[in-house]
């Protein structure tokens, strides 16, 4: 009897703690909410080991203190995995916002872009944050996001009472996103971790293949960033490593550290580390943001153009100790930028992997030795891409597009284009050096009416609804179409490699 009362009393103290009557191996959304609704608060609600719960709508935490993870926490591919189904509106996994000590934990998160699609406007995989403290998110992998991030800690709004203490450790993060934008103009990139949380600690990561940042810190007063390692795509170009460039809290990063992460280039990061209001695309909100901040212990090695980078900063800032020797030299081996601001191409030449914007820099600073001075205001360090060749050609029958689709040819220096004018345009550091004409003043409608061809004949020629424009008059002769980034632009060849046609020869 004795021992009966105690095991029932032993089983209903420890309940709520390790909750689970049995470990979740089927079922969708509807099975994971029900049994944190049920819950209520402190449940912990568990996947069995290599479980795949395909869901069309979001899981919300519905109380403080609860828990999704997989039972036995192993942190590997046996981690239970939630997965956006193909056909549904769903862009966010997981949502705890507003609620305190909430932890997910030991899972795998797919957002499935590939199955379900890019969510134009869509929320990241893991949405976090707001009124809260305390939150965890370890061991977990989360890639392919339809929305723009792979996890998002969004901050409060009110500085007063912040969103504080969030925990992002030891997570496998990526990949996310793709480099460009979609037939409709929507940008196809996304971040690893995006942090709005202060007193945060994001620690131990490992994100692989961000192509917008790896970890973008905003603001975060407080936190720190430590012992991750940030490793750009293979496939698509990243825009930066870790971003100190967005402005929330007043524009404050005080006591923000960012130390002993390691950063690799592979295809390309424009940016390692970014740091003030003016290094991005975009002065916002206006700069300068504020520290003190460090940033000390770093490696950034391989195909990064601009391994660390300051401007629009003030109030204190330490950059020592970081090292930058992996960055192969010079940087035009790897990357170009001749898209870039002259002010830009010059600390690009210089093969400068420290650089900063002196009247950009105010207040205390301490930078380690080997910052390189920009000659003026550099702003916009995302214009790098790629090595770029000095020709590309296109073989007879290979090259069909509709206007607004972006460079048909990127070269260093120069781009050929075919703009919603139906003109085919070459640029050579964005001035027009030669143009085909024959534009419709009407524009070729939406969707597009117009296409260029260099068609199977060898004829390249513009049309309207099928009806040609302009055209070389080398159909039956034409094998190869070469793009040049000097004059005379565009050649077309024949079978034997003789110019038969070049831009002198307009029709
Ligand atoms: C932060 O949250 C963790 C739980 O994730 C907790 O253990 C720790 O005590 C909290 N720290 C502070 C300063 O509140
Ligand atoms: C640099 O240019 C940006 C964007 O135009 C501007 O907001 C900023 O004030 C400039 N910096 C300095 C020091 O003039």
């Amino acid at each position: 009897m004795k021992a009966t009362l105690k095991n029932s009393l032993l089983t209903a103290a420890t309940l709520p703690a390790i909750a689970s009557a049995a470990c979740i191996s089927s079922g969708n959304q509807a099975t994971i909410q029900n049994a944190l609704q049920s819950g209520g608060n402190g449940a912990v609600v568990q996947l069995c080991p290599g479980a795949v719960i395909q869901i069309t709508d979001q899981i919300s935490f519905t109380a403080d203190n609860q828990e999704i993870s997989t039972q036995g926490y192993p942190t590997d591919s046996t981690r239970g995995t939630i997965q956006v189904a193909p056909g549904s509106s769903a862009s966010t996994l997981i949502y705890g916002k507003n609620f305190n000590n909430i932890r997910i934990k030991n899972l795998q998160l797919e957002g499935n872009r590939g199955g379900a699609g890019l969510f134009p406007g869509g929320a990241a995989n893991i949405e976090i944050g707001g009124f809260t403290t305390g939150q965890t998110v370890s061991n977990v992998a989360s890639r392919n996001p339809r929305g723009w991030s792979c996890l998002h800690a969004i901050g409060s709004g009110d500085n007063n009472n912040p969103c504080k203490n969030v925990t992002i450790v030891n997570n496998d993060i990526g990949p996310c996103g793709q480099s460009g934008t979609d037939a409709n103009g929507n940008g196809q990139w996304a971040d690893g971790i995006s942090l709005d949380c202060t007193a945060s600690l994001v620690q131990g990561n490992t994100i692989n293949g961000p192509t917008d940042g790896g970890i973008v810190i905003f603001g975060s007063p407080g936190s720190t960033i430590t012992g991750n390692t940030i490793i750009s795509s293979p496939d698509y170009v990243g825009f930066g490593a870790i971003n100190m460039v967005d402005g929330e809290y007043d524009g404050s990063y005080a006591g923000v550290s960012v130390t002993n992460n390691n950063i690799q280039g592979q295809k390309l990061f424009n940016l390692g580390i970014g740091i003030g209001a003016n290094v991005w695309s975009f002065g916002d909100p206006p700069p300068p943001l504020k520290g003190p901040a460090t940033v000390t212990g770093n490696t950034i090695s391989g195909h990064v153009s601009f391994p660390i980078a300051i401007n629009g900063w003030s109030n204190g800032l330490t950059v020592t100790g970081n090292t930058v020797s992996g960055v192969p030299s010079p940087h035009s081996s790897f990357s170009d930028a001749s898209q870039c601001s002259s002010q830009i191409q010059s600390v690009f030449n210089q093969n400068a992997n420290l650089i900063y914007y002196p009247a950009g820099l105010t207040g205390t600073k301490n930078l380690q030795s080997g910052f390189v001075a920009a000659p003026g205001n550099t702003t916009n360090f995302l214009c790098s891409t790629i090595a770029l060749p000095n020709s590309v050609t296109f073989n007879a029958g290979s090259l069909t597009i509709s206007t607004d689709t972006g460079p048909f040819a990127s070269l260093h220096n120069v781009i050929a284009q075919y703009q919603g004018d139906n003109n085919l345009v070459v640029l050579q550091s964005g001035t027009p050096v030669w143009a085909s004409g024959h534009t419709l003043s009407q524009g070729c409608g939406s969707p597009s009416g117009c296409q260029l061809r260099f068609d199977s004949s060898g004829n390249l020629g513009t049309y309207f609804n099928g009806a040609v424009q302009w055209q070389t008059n080398t159909g039956g002769r034409g094998k190869t179409m070469v793009v040049l980034n000097s004059a005379p632009w565009i050649q077309i060849k024949d079978g034997s490699g003789n110019v038969i046609w070049d831009t002198t020869k307009s029709t």
